[in-house]
């Protein structure tokens, strides 16, 4: 396999809306992500992946992008965003852009010409049809919006406010080319490909995900854009199986370096259903899906590990444990070794290295995300209980992620001076990071000793994965190995004591390259595990 150099990288995700204000607005922005690339680079992250950061009318928290070529005015300006390149730069950190092709705002000017008239020429960049068909909005209700001057329906699978954009168009698709080249100019070191499989869609055959010409239009992009020019590039693929992950993210195939595949994150979903419809997450189901992937992809094709980003819940709430403090340090470390021990390029989501935690607000009017609003209102419109959907919402909603950075105990944990856009999670005077980086065994320095363990150890990266106990209802371990070096991780998944029995693999000594315990025991025979306990050893 061809070595490159996002295999031994680290990204971090950086949700700018909740970061860190600078100018004390209550909205985070790219001069307070400048104030903390020494943050960053003490955790040691190689690249930060930016969620859209371009002007929008915040629909959807930029996601809605009415000019690719312009900042958000809460966000700063463009010199603010080329002073971040320059300077992250300056600390070896890239800055990955988020691109969203799918779909623009309907404020983008492609749109306002586009509904002008049916002759006019942008209208054909987005899809219209006479009739609506049975395709849904992620977001609730018809993916199909009717525009009344011009008696049409126009597609959005998300928003109305984010009508999809028609790739079957060749003038379309190569202002989307110079768009990107535009900002590999400006010097970014890649992007992150929202909703990207969405792109090939065939409406009128109610086909969203892996469209027919999906990868056709992905290796063209490629070629025009980011193809010659050793960037990282990594597609947002909800509907991927390894058989489609190879597909975008073998080198032969020359379309992106990798991709997110989110087979593991609808574990805890009854099958079939939307993710609000809860059901208890089977230990056995994670291994078999994570294991899955990372030994289908062993030759061919590239993993993202990840256990949260801005749409998911936050993993301690989620699956780890946030009832005392004592389980919310020892299950964020023990996540935290799971994902970072195997073969892919781990993601870490804003907060996550500190154990920030899910919040439970009473209201629903303090809730800000369109997804959580419309889901409220369908589901009171059916018949559920208030209660019932408030308990979705705390465990899925996405929210749980976008709450502000808590940097310190001072007032809005230091995010800002003012109010901020979204409720500062209550209990931000323990977990910030100011307590993190003044204790020597906070989450934050497991992590920074996780990233430091993968940069130094190529069996991490490279190595062979052999999961170890899949029938265990309890332990997570598995085994890597690469030319005779091994190393092996063992954690309990919960906060009951169990036993795990190494069967099977010899060796003559061992040594502990890290642990959320002191005093980790090294006896593999009959290992015991305490609440939460993970730990990663090399067998010698
Ligand atoms: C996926 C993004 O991660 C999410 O936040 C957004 O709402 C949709 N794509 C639509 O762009």
């Amino acid at each position: 396999m061809k070595k490159r150099w996002w295999h031994n990288s680290v990204v971090y995700q950086i949700y700018p809306r909740s970061f860190n204000d600078s100018n004390n607005d209550g909205i985070g922005d790219i001069r307070g992500i400048i104030e903390k690339l020494d943050y960053l680079k003490e955790l040691g992250i190689d690249v930060v992946w930016l969620s859209p950061v371009y002007k929008s009318p915040n629909d959807d928290n930029g996601y809605d992008i009415s000019d690719y070529r312009d900042i958000m005015d809460e966000f700063g300006s463009m010199g603010d965003m080329e002073e971040l390149i320059l300077e992250s730069k300056k600390r070896g950190i890239k800055i990955l852009m988020d691109l969203v092709l799918n779909h623009t705002s309907d404020e983008h000017k492609w749109f306002i010409e586009a509904k002008k008239s049916k002759d006019n020429k942008y209208r054909d960049y987005y899809v219209w049809r006479k009739e609506p068909n049975g395709l849904k909005s992620t977001f609730g209700g018809s993916a199909f919006e009717y525009h009344k001057e011009s008696g049409e329906y126009y597609l959005h699978l998300f928003s109305k406010k984010q009508p999809d954009l028609n790739f079957e168009n060749k003038d379309l698709r190569k202002e989307i080319y110079d768009m990107i080249n535009f900002w590999i100019d400006k010097g970014v070191g890649g992007f992150r490909l929202d909703v990207i499989d969405l792109i090939g869609k065939v409406p009128d055959k109610e086909i969203k995900e892996n469209g027919p010409k999906l990868h056709e239009y992905l290796k063209e992009m490629n070629k025009e854009t980011f193809g010659d020019k050793d960037l990282l590039t990594v597609g947002e693929t909800w509907g991927a199986t390894p058989e489609i992950a190879k597909l975008y993210s073998s080198e032969e195939e020359k379309e992106l370096s990798m991709v997110f595949q989110f087979e593991h994150i609808s574990l805890d979903k009854i099958p079939g259903k939307r993710k609000w419809d809860l059901k208890k997450l089977d230990l056995r189901d994670l291994k078999r899906v994570l294991s899955k992937w990372q030994i289908e992809l062993k030759s061919d094709g590239w993993n993202s590990l990840f256990w949260n980003n801005h749409d998911l819940p936050r993993i301690v709430s989620r699956w780890g444990k946030d009832d005392s403090e004592k389980n919310r340090v020892l299950s964020s470390k023990m996540l935290g070794t799971i994902l970072h021990g195997m073969r892919g390029t781990p993601y870490i989501y804003q907060g996550e290295e500190i154990g920030m935690t899910n919040i439970r607000f009473k209201d629903i009017e303090d809730y800000d995300d369109i997804e959580i609003k419309n889901m409220y209102k369908e589901r009171i419109a059916l018949g559920y209980s208030h209660e019932d959907i408030m308990e979705s919402i705390y465990a899925k909603g996405r929210d749980n992620a976008r709450t502000p950075m808590q940097w310190d105990d001072s007032l809005n944990a230091g995010f800002t001076k003012n109010k901020p856009w979204l409720k500062v999670n209550e209990n931000y005077k323990t977990i910030n990071v100011k307590n993190a980086l003044e204790d020597k065994d906070s989450i934050f320095y497991h992590y920074k000793k996780l990233i430091k363990l993968r940069k130094e150890n190529e069996t991490i990266i490279y190595g062979d994965y052999t999961p170890l106990d899949l029938e265990s209802k309890n332990t997570f371990s598995y085994l890597r190995e690469l030319n005779g070096d091994r190393i092996l991780v063992v954690s309990n998944f919960y906060e009951e004591e169990t036993e795990f029995n190494l069967k099977g693999i010899e060796y003559r000594d061992l040594e502990i390259l890290i642990s959320n315990y002191k005093d980790s025991s090294k006896e593999l025979k009959s290992l015991k595990l305490r609440p939460f306990e993970a730990i990663m050893f090399r067998l010698k």
